[in-house]
């Protein structure tokens, strides 16, 4: 079985998506983490965001696990908190602008699914990494509620960043997403869409958790 859910940054999907694969039993993944981890890669390279083909070739050859408990591994060092710091997040919208990059973590990332129940999360995964997906989801959320999120999660993680940078970071981060030429975020006629500004976590857990069990 495959659950893809789709959504913009703070929407939830992280979070949700983890919860509702320990109460379904399905292995999470976590595709921004891939192009989370290209960029990462980059800055310990000195890579900088002119370089596509350097870029592409990162993509190509980066060694990237995805651990059953939500752990990041890039060319075997856990990089689970590193990957979500200021530097990276700057700079990964427009890493995953790249058509090469994204032909390359796409594979990645259907790879990583073969053979298992997934639940999957990122922006193109309704649309263009599992469109057959057995259950399709669009998690939204105000920009005011996911600017909040976001900076309750950093202020958790120990990630410095003020409400205003947060703010102008998932404005930008928007704004890329759903104007890139391949892969853009996407609301669909066949996704479930579900806001959840006035959701609890718990909430719209049981709200997908239900839909699946009722769709099954
Ligand atoms: O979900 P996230 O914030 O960790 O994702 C990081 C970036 O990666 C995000 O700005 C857009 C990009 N991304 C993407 O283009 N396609 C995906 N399937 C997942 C993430």
């Amino acid at each position: 079985m495959i659950i893809a859910i789709d959504g913009p940054a703070g929407s939830g999907k992280g979070t949700i998506a983890s919860l509702v694969s320990k109460k379904l039993n399905l292995v999470n993944i976590d595709t921004g983490a891939t192009y989370r981890c290209v960029a990462l890669e980059m800055l310990k390279e000195g890579v900088n965001l002119e370089e596509n083909d350097k870029i592409i070739e990162i993509s190509k050859n980066v060694d990237i696990n995805l651990t059953e408990d939500s752990r990041v591994f890039l060319n075997k060092e856990e990089v689970t908190d590193r990957i979500r710091e200021k530097d990276v997040t700057k700079i990964v919208s427009q890493v995953s602008s790249i058509e090469k990059v994204r032909e390359n973590l796409v594979a990645l990332q259907r790879n990583m699914a073969k053979g298992k129940n997934v639940i999957m999360e990122g922006r193109d995964i309704t649309t263009v990494v599992f469109p057959n997906a057995d259950f399709k989801f669009y998690l939204d959320a105000s920009l005011d509620e996911r600017v909040k999120r976001r900076f309750e999660q950093n202020k958790e993680k120990g990630i410095d960043m003020s409400e205003s940078e947060i703010r102008d970071n998932i404005a930008k981060r928007d704004y890329n997403d759903m104007h890139k030429k391949v892969g853009a975020l996407k609301k669909t006629d066949d996704q479930i869409y579900i806001d959840t500004s006035n959701m609890t976590i718990d909430e719209v857990v049981n709200k997908i958790v239900n839909i699946v069990k009722e769709g099954n």
